[in-house]
């Protein structure tokens, strides 16, 4: 079943705890990123934990591979439950994260969303940014990243690459039908994710600017609920 991950993109802890308090017994994971980490660190951790919440720390390492290494021993003592980070810093780098022990989830982004084909063509002129999210996404799976990060628009394309390799997958970019698109461009509902059997949707502003966040939030389970029964009756 597909599990919701509200994002936590708010600027002070007394608006993250509102939503943890809105939120509990209805969702389990949080995401805390690059914003509300560098403004609170620790004390963002501790918050989530504190509510009973699973923390995802979407902190997207990316440095040499014992500076990576470290900073996931860290995610752990900070009690993160997954971590990502971007596996184009390489196998020795995702081998060396995964080698920590015990530690979080790590989830390997591919190929960001907002970068396109002259973005990766600085990388080289032939590069082609399917290609490329394919050979990360193997890099990851094979050198010890639980989950890939990716739109969930590339999740039928690398499932049909890579047969054979049992991919997680983790996906932002989801959108109720009829709900404000905001900056996201290909989005996907929360039925199309789960009838594609993503394992974790991570889901923002549909939720957290909502006018009532839990009534959203169930909405968006019974949707899924419904998808995955219908698409387990299908097969
Ligand atoms: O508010 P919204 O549902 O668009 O939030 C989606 C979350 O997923 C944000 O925290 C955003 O940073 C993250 N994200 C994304 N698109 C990506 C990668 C991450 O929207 N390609």
């Amino acid at each position: 079943m597909t599990e919701i991950i509200v994002a936590l993109d708010v600027d002070t802890l007394e608006r993250a705890e509102g939503l943890l308090k809105a939120l509990k017994g209805v969702v389990c994971w949080y995401k805390v990123g690059l914003q509300l980490f560098t403004a609170h660190g620790r004390a963002a951790a501790d918050l989530v934990r504190r509510h009973g919440g699973k923390l995802f720390l979407d902190l997207k390492l990316h440095d040499i591979p014992q500076t990576v290494q470290h900073a996931v021993q860290e995610a752990h003592k900070l009690g993160a439950d997954s971590v990502s980070l971007h596996l184009l810093g390489g196998a020795d780098m995702v081998a060396a994260a995964a080698a920590v022990s015990p530690r979080p989830q790590l989830w390997g982004v591919t190929v960001l969303t907002s970068l396109g084909p002259k973005d990766v063509q600085v990388l080289h002129p032939s590069a082609r940014v399917p290609d490329m999210i394919e050979s990360l996404a193997a890099l990851g799976r094979g050198n010890g990243a639980d989950a890939t990060i990716c739109s969930p628009q590339d999740v039928a394309e690398l499932r049909r690459r890579l047969p054979g390799l049992s991919l997680k997958f983790v996906t932002p970019g989801i959108r109720p039908a009829g709900a404000n698109l905001n900056d996201q461009n290909r989005v996907t509902t929360p039925g199309q994710a789960a009838a594609l059997g993503i394992d974790y949707v991570v889901i923002g502003r549909p939720i957290t600017h909502a006018k009532d966040p839990r009534q959203a939030a169930q909405d968006i389970l019974a949707e899924m609920r419904a998808a995955t029964a219908k698409a387990t009756e299908a097969k």
